[in-house]
């Protein structure tokens, strides 16, 4: 991993997360606005619709790490997928994502998990899909020791991953490239998927890169 670490944010700091989802669980409670989905829908869209066309079956454990306020994995429910789990640190996450989550999709689990710091044998089982959109980004960004916390996030996917399991990754601050380099050391890659492209002073880019992954 030589890559030089992000400008670090408070969107990677525990209190952050802590009051914007406090804040959030307030606003669900008063207005019934589930919140942000970040990156937007479009992008989580995106990467729903390849799962639900990998060929993988609808009984798949399935892992989405940093759930935030549970949006994809609703959508994962939606399409039929009955073995899911969200993590997130931060407990006011957790509480958002089953209120907003529980009532229409009872079959999804949450539990309050730290990727970083936590024992990954209490997630009890190996999942053929992990998920994470923006949480890499969230680690990435902390002040303190990024890259140990990169390298540690890494090691734990390879733990919960089965063999040949896929791990979907998507980010906004870091490119597919980036991405491909930072996990080949375990993991081969699968695909990217497309995502729209800009061009700005003779260069392509993406504004989110979306990156599949299988287990080495
Ligand atoms: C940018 S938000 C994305 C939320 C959600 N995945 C989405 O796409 O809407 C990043 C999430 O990662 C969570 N997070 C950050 N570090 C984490 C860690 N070490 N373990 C578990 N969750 C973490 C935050 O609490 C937050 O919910």
């Amino acid at each position: 991993m030589e890559d030089t670490e992000l400008d670090s944010s408070e969107l990677g700091t525990y209190d952050y997360w802590k009051k914007t989802y406090a804040i959030e669980v307030n606003n669900y409670e008063e207005n019934g606005d589930p919140g942000d989905v970040w990156f937007g829908e479009d992008s989580a869209q995106r990467v729903i619709d390849w799962i639900c066309s990998c060929g993988v079956s609808l009984d798949t454990p399935l892992i989405d790490l940093g759930c935030g306020n549970g949006y994809s994995l609703m959508e994962l429910a939606r399409q039929g997928f009955t073995n899911l789990l969200g993590v997130d640190y931060c407990e006011e996450a957790i509480v958002l994502a089953e209120k907003v989550t529980k009532e229409e999709f009872s079959i999804i689990k949450y539990k309050v998990f730290d990727i970083i710091n936590d024992d990954v044998s209490d997630l009890g089982t190996n999942f053929g899909i992990v998920h994470d959109k923006g949480t890499y980004d969230a680690i990435s960004l902390n002040p303190d020791n990024p890259k140990e916390n990169r390298r540690k996030y890494l090691e734990q996917v390879t733990k919960i991953l089965c063999d040949n399991g896929l791990f979907i990754i998507t980010s906004c601050n870091w490119t597919d490239q980036e991405l491909i380099k930072q996990f080949s050391e375990k993991m081969k890659l699968k695909c990217v998927i497309p995502t729209p492209q800009f061009k700005f002073g003779g260069k392509v880019g993406s504004v989110v890169s979306s990156v599949v992954f299988i287990k080495k």
